[in-house]
């Protein structure tokens, strides 16, 4: 297909002309009855075999609890309604500000961002990235310092300086690189508004080109040498960060997800290996066109740079010259997020989805234990990674990934993570997107975002993906949040139980198992739940990346959007609803807590938004804060 059709369609849609999947019908009856059979919330009562027999008379007594005594909710704000406005809502008593916006200059010596053109290859690099993302808040000497993914780019803004946003020149290729990866940014509320600190010396940005050391199983590994790098040990550059995490000893990780997108062939006949397809590398890349100015992105001239992307890289944001780390331990997959846990032994887990139909989630075990104080900085080195299996009966367990248990080598199931955790028999997921682990106690929920190919089509790599257990909807489109407590308390456990704590759906349309849970009602509706945090209070911020038509299915439910729940009540209310065609993603708190930070990405990917600026739809973060100046998280 041309690139003009690529760059006007989200990634969704440009998936779906790709590998297109049947017509949305109705469920099935055995989708209904799981659906009907197992309560989605069993609230502070344990899961398992008790949730089946209690699980939907919970759920009532808490609704009743929730609609009859509004003053026990925690959730004390008047609830944003749906809309499809081109701005950011949020409810009476709250204001938000943009904090940066793609473009924005981080060194007085760099241009004011140009709107006609998109910027240049050298200012972008002194500039804020992209399709802002995932972040996290550094407090250092009373000093903020946020690290913000730069995800990837819409063709047509960033190229507004080419005819239909099509990369033309070396120049459009360094801007396209340099508008990705990492923005590492000093921010201060100054005369009451915030904003980036020019010129801190904490400003960095780290892009595609950006050298990085290789660590863990792989480095070194035959599959991970290339011309430019014949040891195998530096990787230039990381893109398409998606969600991230934050380790207890001050690092950032940063996800990379759809990293494929970006490597195509100029030999059209080029042998893909099964690997490669597994992983979506195809001949064509998503329209970026990075092979034309790069040779490492053209598969017959470096058949193995593929292999040193699709990893959590982990980056020191006070130490500006401190080179990233990839962490090939925590394996390779289109990574979503990295929630860290220090476990009650002191191990430290990590928690990681791979965001693709039929795809798993994964658990990583430091080998070394967390001290605190002590150092810390490479428990990411060595480990055990393991793979999620969930039965139907609310139990799972995790399957480690080891020499014995799948006949690949460590190296290899670093680099080859999808094909490691088929052969031990992980259940294949609806899309695993962001993780979060609840404060309050060992219970860790996961967005599964949607999945039209659910009891459809078998995953890339020929697992089948039955309508059961968490992903209990064929043709999945409006996704749930799966929760499972890990057995003992111990986030090293083997074994787990789970439960669903919300199904999403459109109970003004449908009657069926698309209507949702019971904790879903005409007023709370959404689809595509993505990104995934708790505050410190222990509420849970859910965001929303999904269908924004309003129409048919998705009548009533606007544009995306940003909600809180109440995990031991089930409660969950519409907090935020962003501008046209974005999505909402990523979520960080100020040191004291007066101001949520939250990334509005792609307004207007299909071309009807101008915000916030009126001119050409920017990427940008947020802030908000209560008007009285209160504690917001
Ligand atoms: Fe970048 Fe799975 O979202
Ligand atoms: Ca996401
Ligand atoms: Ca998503």
């Amino acid at each position: 297909m041309s690139v003009k059709q690529d760059q006007l369609l989200g990634f969704d849609e440009h998936d779906e002309l790709v590998r297109p999947a049947a017509e949305v019908v109705e469920f099935e009856e055995t989708a209904k009855r799981m659906v009907s059979r197992r309560g989605f919330l069993t609230g502070g009562a344990a899961v398992g075999a008790t949730a089946l027999v209690m699980g939907s008379t919970t759920l009532s007594a808490t609704k009743a609890m929730a609609a009859d005594h509004p003053e026990m909710s925690r959730l004390a704000f008047e609830m944003v309604k749906a809309n499809t406005m081109d701005t950011v809502t949020v409810p009476e008593g709250y204001k938000w500000e943009v904090l940066a916006s793609w473009g924005e200059p981080l060194f007085s010596n760099a241009p004011e961002f140009n709107p006609a053109t998109g910027g240049t290859g050298a200012s972008q690099e002194l500039a804020f990235g992209d399709h802002n993302d995932g972040m996290a808040l550094f407090s250092h000497n009373g000093r903020q310092i946020l690290c913000v993914n730069n995800e990837y780019t819409n063709l047509n803004t960033l190229h507004a300086n080419r005819a239909d946003g099509v990369p033309t020149t070396a120049d459009d290729i360094r801007k396209s690189k340099a508008a990705h990866g990492i923005s590492v940014v000093e921010i201060a509320r100054r005369g009451g508004k915030w904003g980036i600190v020019k010129d801190s010396e904490f400003n960095r940005r780290i892009t595609a080109d950006t050298e990085m050391d290789i660590t863990g199983p792989a480095r070194g590994h035959d599959l991970m040498k290339t011309k430019a790098d014949p040891k195998g040990v530096v990787a230039k550059g990381t893109w398409n960060n998606c969600g991230n995490g934050q380790t207890p000893w001050g690092t950032y990780l940063t996800c990379e997800e759809n990293f494929n997108g970006y490597f195509s062939s100029t030999n059209k006949s080029f042998p893909l290996t099964p690997q490669m397809k597994r992983y979506g590398i195809s001949h064509d890349d998503w329209g970026y066109k990075w092979a034309m100015a790069d040779s490492r992105f053209d598969l017959s001239q470096e058949p193995q740079e593929p292999n040193r992307f699709g990893y959590i890289v982990e980056i020191d944001p006070l130490n500006p010259n401190a080179r990233p780390k990839k962490r090939t331990a925590l394996g390779r997959f289109k990574h979503e997020n990295a929630e860290v846990e220090v476990a009650a032994n002191g191990h430290v887990v990590v928690y990681l989805g791979d965001d693709e139909r039929g795809e798993f989630l994964y658990r990583f075990v430091s080998k070394n234990k967390f001290v605190a104080g002590g150092d810390n900085s490479d428990l990411l080195e060595e480990g055990t990674l393991y793979v999620a299996k969930f039965n139907d009966n609310n139990t799972g367990m995790w399957l480690a990934l080891t020499p014995e248990t799948t006949g690949m080598t460590e190296a290899e199931i670093a680099i080859y993570t999808r094909e490691a955790a088929s052969k031990v028999g992980a259940t294949t997921m609806d899309r695993p997107e962001w993780v979060a682990s609840n404060p309050n106690k060992a219970e860790v929920y996961c967005c599964l975002t949607n999945n039209k190919n659910r009891g459809v089509k078998p995953n890339a790599g020929g697992d089948e993906t039955p309508a059961v257990g968490p992903n209990p909807r064929v043709k999945n489109n409006f996704g749930q949040i799966v929760r499972w407590r890990p057995e003992s308390q111990d986030h090293t456990a083997a074994n787990f139980n789970w439960d669903l704590f919300v199904l999403a759906g459109n109970p003004a349309v449908y009657d069926d198992a698309n209507a949702g849970s019971k904790n879903v009602n005409k007023d709370n509706m959404f689809n595509s739940p993505d990104g995934l945090k708790f505050d410190s209070k222990g509420l849970l911020w859910i965001q929303t990346d999904g269908n924004y038509s309003n129409e048919k299915g998705f009548a009533g439910q606007g544009n995306n959007q940003m909600l809180v729940a109440d995990p031991e009540t089930g409660e969950i209310k519409r907090f935020l609803v962003g501008p046209k065609e974005c999505e909402i993603t990523g979520a960080a708190w100020s040191a004291d807590r007066t101001t949520m930070f939250v990334s509005v990405q792609h307004p207007g990917e299909k071309g009807d938004s101008s915000w916030p600026y009126g001119t050409v739809p920017r990427s940008s973060v947020i802030a908000i804060s209560r008007e009285d100046g209160e504690m917001i998280g």
